[in-house]
């Protein structure tokens, strides 16, 4: 019943446009030897979710939510620069910038429906001319410009403020005057088996068209083997490995951007070698610049003026708000939920190393990917923020950094008043919430920074377009899908029982008195001293470390006001003292990694 709705949803869909639009102008930048002439030697079996052990790839997305729009083309061409970046910055790591290093940087498939004009936005596009836009003018972080599901079909214009903004509440919306920028030197196709696996084994994942049939629509788990013959491609998904399953029929690995709920874990395997869908006749790569590392865009150095507000976005957007205490004490309705003795009870925290840094433990990044609570409006849900995204670290600890890299939406809770709203609440109900409830992850619903109602549909969804409506389309509830509970939580406070807990169990969340200077914080070890610090602001702490010029220890913690805020989104501050109360009311929870129930 529900599958051949989504059938007749989708044939109407296809009849309006296909996702995959093809742009005449095939030019490429080339400036080095291609990977098939000079890679001779291929394994067998070639995937970067674990090359020797790593994960390389970023986190999955969902294109459908929170409405429909045929982005397919801009979320596989920034999946997989995404994951070069990170292959990038591994492979030319000198070892100096470890910690940079293995932070994940996802890129806004925003910016390209918003000002890659070559291709159509919602309304379809490529890979090619994707890298043709990155190439010439670069691309911001996914926190800088948030997945709206519009586009410049739409009616989105593309001045600076759609490519990377920041909101606050005094001010409003204006655009972000300093902000990281990607590149890339070289793109171009590549079609063929043998050339695909050469340029995927040598630089990291590719774009590549598929026909959508059924049996992809419907997929949900081994090999996809087509026998209608269709090779119309009208999709766009990105191509990350291969390998021979236990039948011998040789495989490519895929990324689509439908959620984690299809296939695979968002995933999919294809036959290969016999172009099934089409999957070996068009295929696109971009080269990030510099090996990965940005450039630094400066707009201007004037201070912001008045509010400036996108006349599209604009409509869409609640009035800025007056104030901003987003987040109240810890507190658990039930009590705390303690089943295991306690890390510090445990723990000689005098045993304990000088430097704990999940971003880094012997050379493995645990942390999952960063947030920005501020766009596309501000909403006052650090709660939610923090709080999740310590949860999601924990549960990537528990599964020893492999992938799937699994990142909770912080809009379910907000959705379900799970603690507060944007208005601010209160971390310890997140907790409890996620025992009671569990939380998906952010391809069932997207963050969209403002209040909404706990039903299904905000739970999780997808989006298909109908015969009245493109965009937004129609929007279902998903029924089958995976939340993740916790099965203990408490507080934690001082410095010795956080040390132990961070130690032991990962990140925590914690509140902080922020004050104008921390929000002008642009990197360094931070200290402040103020008399009778208040919590007002929820931020997760993931280390510590020890400076031997100051003799100085720190904390190190992860803010979710976008990734040009401090030190690449994180920031240090001193330990013990002159903190802003950031060791007076923290808050940790266990989570439960397979999807379980407590
Ligand atoms: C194709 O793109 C290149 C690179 O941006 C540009 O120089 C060239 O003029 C374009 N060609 C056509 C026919 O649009
Ligand atoms: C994986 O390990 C093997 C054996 O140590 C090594 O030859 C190969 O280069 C490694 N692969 C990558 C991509 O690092
Ligand atoms: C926010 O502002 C409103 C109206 O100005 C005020 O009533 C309320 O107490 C404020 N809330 C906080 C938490 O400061
Ligand atoms: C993680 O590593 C530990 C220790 O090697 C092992 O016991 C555990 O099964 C691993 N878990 C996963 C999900 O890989």
């Amino acid at each position: 019943m529900r599958i051949a709705h989504l059938l007749s949803l989708l044939s109407v869909a296809a009849a309006f446009t296909k996702c995959h639009q093809r742009h005449p102008n095939r030019t490429e930048v080339l400036s080095s030897a291609l990977p098939h002439e000079y890679v001779t030697d291929l394994p067998t079996n070639f995937d970067w979710r674990d090359v020797n052990g790593t994960n390389f790839v970023t986190v999955s997305r969902n294109q459908h939510i929170p409405h429909y729009c045929g982005s397919c083309w801009a979320f596989a061409a920034t999946s997989a620069l995404s994951d070069r970046i990170r292959i990038a910055r591994e492979r030319y790591n000198d070892g100096k910038d470890r910690v940079l290093v293995t932070r994940e940087v996802n890129l806004s498939p925003q910016v390209l429906l918003n000002c890659d004009k070559e291709d159509q936005g919602c309304h379809g596009g490529e890979g090619l001319s994707a890298y043709r836009y990155i190439h010439e003018n670069g691309i911001p972080e996914e926190g800088c410009q948030r997945y709206l599901a519009t586009g410049h079909d739409l009616g989105n214009t593309c001045t600076d403020i759609d490519v990377c903004r920041n909101c606050v509440p005094s001010k409003g919306c204006f655009p972000q005057k300093s902000y990281d920028t990607y590149h890339v030197d070289e793109y171009g196709t590549v079609d063929g088996e043998a050339k695909m696996m050469a340029e995927i084994y040598a630089r990291g994942p590719i774009v590549c068209g598929v026909a959508v049939t059924d049996e992809f629509l419907h997929y949900a788990g081994g090999v996809i083997d087509d026998k209608t013959g269709r090779t119309d491609i009208d999709h766009d998904i990105s191509i990350v490995g291969w390998g021979v399953d236990e039948h011998g029929t040789k495989f490519w690995v895929g990324r689509n951007s439908w959620g984690t709920y299809w296939g695979e874990e968002g995933w999919f395997r294809l036959r290969r070698g016999n172009n099934n869908l089409g999957v070996e006749t068009d295929c696109a790569f971009g080269v990030p610049s510099n090996n990965g590392w940005p450039k630094r865009k400066i707009l201007d150095t004037t201070p912001v003026k008045a509010p400036v507000w996108s006349s599209e976005i604009g409509s869409l957007l609640a009035p800025p708000r007056q104030n901003s205490t987003c987040r109240h004490p810890v507190h658990f309705t039930q009590g705390e939920k303690i089943l295991t003795p306690r890390p510090h009870e445990i723990i000689d925290v005098a045993t304990l190393p000088k430097q704990w840094d999940w971003r880094n433990i012997a050379g493995v990044n645990y942390v999952t990917w960063d947030k920005n609570q501020h766009i596309p409006q501000y909403c006052g849900s650090c709660w939610a923020q923090g709080t999740t995204s310590a949860l999601s670290d924990r549960i990537a600890i528990l599964r020893n950094a492999t992938w799937p890299e699994i990142a909770l939406s912080p809009q379910v809770v907000i959705n379900c008043h799970g603690g507060g709203s944007c208005e601010g609440g209160n971390p310890g109900a997140v907790y409890e919430y996620a025992h009671n409830h569990g939380i998906p992850d952010q391809t069932c619903q997207a963050y969209e920074a403002k209040d909404g109602t706990c039903s299904p549909l905000r739970i999780c969804e997808t989006c298909w377009p109908t015969d009245e409506s493109f965009s937004p389309g129609k929007c279902e509830v998903v029924s089958k899908f995976k939340s993740y509970y916790v099965s203990e939580y408490g507080h934690v406070r001082g410095a010795d029982q956080m040390k132990a807990e961070l130690y032991k169990r990962g990140p925590i969340g914690c509140g902080m008195h922020v004050t104008d200077k921390f929000e002008q914080y642009t990197g360094g070890i931070y200290s402040e001293s103020i008399w009778f610090p208040i919590p007002n602001h929820e931020i997760s702490i993931a280390g510590w470390g020890y400076d031997e010029e100051t003799k100085t220890e720190y904390w190190i913690g992860r803010n979710s006001w976008g990734t040009y805020w401090g030190e690449n989104g994180w920031f240090r501050i001193k330990m013990h003292s002159d903190n802003l109360g950031i060791e007076s009311d923290c808050d940790w929870g266990v989570p439960i990694p397979d999807g379980s129930q407590p």
